[in-house]
């Protein structure tokens, strides 16, 4: 298993990458330092996040005291819902890099296929029907720019991304989605598989302690807890390297020095094939469901719609 995978445009992504949702502001620059420090070279930001310039911050020190150069990494970073007019897609990439102090992104991705007013939250006042070609053509010309060397979309169902891929001029190299062995998404992976899109995992280890999702106690099931146990990992390693050997790449958000390393630490050993096929028995449940984007006033008036069925 190989330490990345290789996109579309022939980038190659790599296969662990740090997480910064939620990683607090006065925590996340202290996280990437140590994550690169410790052999991370792939960092998952988003300006929904709030804490981009810190992260850029971190990012100059890394380089500034020569620990890596900005052609080592990979740096992804997304459009937020309010900035989906394509006259606000160019912007919202220059703020990311004035944020991050970087000429370029080595991935832009749209980041909900939802859209907001400019400026605006998730009241339901806010809410606009997105346009997603529109945008898409304002992404593309933002890779023709240099400064996303490439473009993908998240959180798109596999209907939401053959649309896509039916109108692209430049096709989507990823799309980032909630991926682990309680939510496997295996229609949408077959998908990206035989179209060439590559799937990245958020929440890869189902984010416990997270006030957001239920079900979110994939480090303590049983099939996770006893295969851990056979291979002398932790489960978080487990579940990880299921991640991995499944074919997509994965961003576990950490903030603890300890628990960054034992991140990465994914290379050097494999589930064997009858502990993984026991992964495949775990019942199905989608942690992150998007309740915020759907109501009477939205495009997507249930779930359903809003994830085509993959619910
Ligand atoms: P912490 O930042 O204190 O390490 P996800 O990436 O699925 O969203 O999960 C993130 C959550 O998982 C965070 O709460 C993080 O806490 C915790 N976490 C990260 N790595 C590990 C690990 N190796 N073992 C247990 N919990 C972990």
């Amino acid at each position: 298993m190989a330490s990345h995978f290789v996109l579309s445009t022939g980038a190659k992504i790599p296969s662990v990458g740090l997480g910064t949702w939620q990683a607090a502001p006065g925590v996340v620059g202290d996280a990437v330092l140590t994550a690169v420090k410790a052999g991370y070279r792939h960092i998952d930001c988003a300006s929904m996040y709030q804490n981009e310039k810190e992260i850029g911050d971190a990012l100059h020190k890394l380089f500034d005291d020569g620990v890596v150069k900005r052609e080592d990494l990979f740096i992804t970073s997304k459009l937020w819902c309010s900035d989906h007019a394509p006259e606000d897609v160019p912007q919202a990439l220059d703020k990311t890099l004035g944020d991050l102090r970087l000429d370029y992104v080595d991935l832009y991705l749209i980041h909900w296929p939802f859209r907001i007013k400019k400026d605006s939250n998730f009241s339901p006042e806010n809410f606009v029907d997105p346009d997603i070609p529109a945008t898409w053509d304002a992404m593309e010309k933002l890779y023709d720019s240099g400064k996303a060397r490439a473009i993908g979309v998240s959180n798109f169902s596999s209907k939401k991304l053959e649309d896509l891929l039916s109108i692209a001029r430049v096709p989507p190299a990823v799309n980032q989605v909630e991926c682990h062995p309680v939510w496997r998404q295996e229609k949408l992976h077959a998908l990206c598989q035989s179209k060439g899109v590559h799937l990245t995992a958020y929440s890869p280890l189902g984010s416990p302690g997270s006030t957001f999702m239920k079900n979110n106690d994939i480090l303590e099931r049983s099939v996770v807890v006893s295969a851990a146990e056979k291979l002398g990992k932790t489960p978080a390693q487990v579940v990880l390297r299921w991640g991995i050997q499944s074919g997509h790449s994965v961003l576990p958000k950490s903030t603890n020095e300890e628990r960054i390393k034992q991140n990465l630490d994914l290379f050097n050993w494999s589930i064997p094939d009858d502990l993984f096929g026991e992964f495949s028995k775990i019942e199905q449940a989608r942690l992150l469901r998007a309740d915020f984007a759907v109501g009477p006033q939205s495009v997507y008036k249930t779930l359903e719609d809003f994830w085509d069925g993959e619910i």
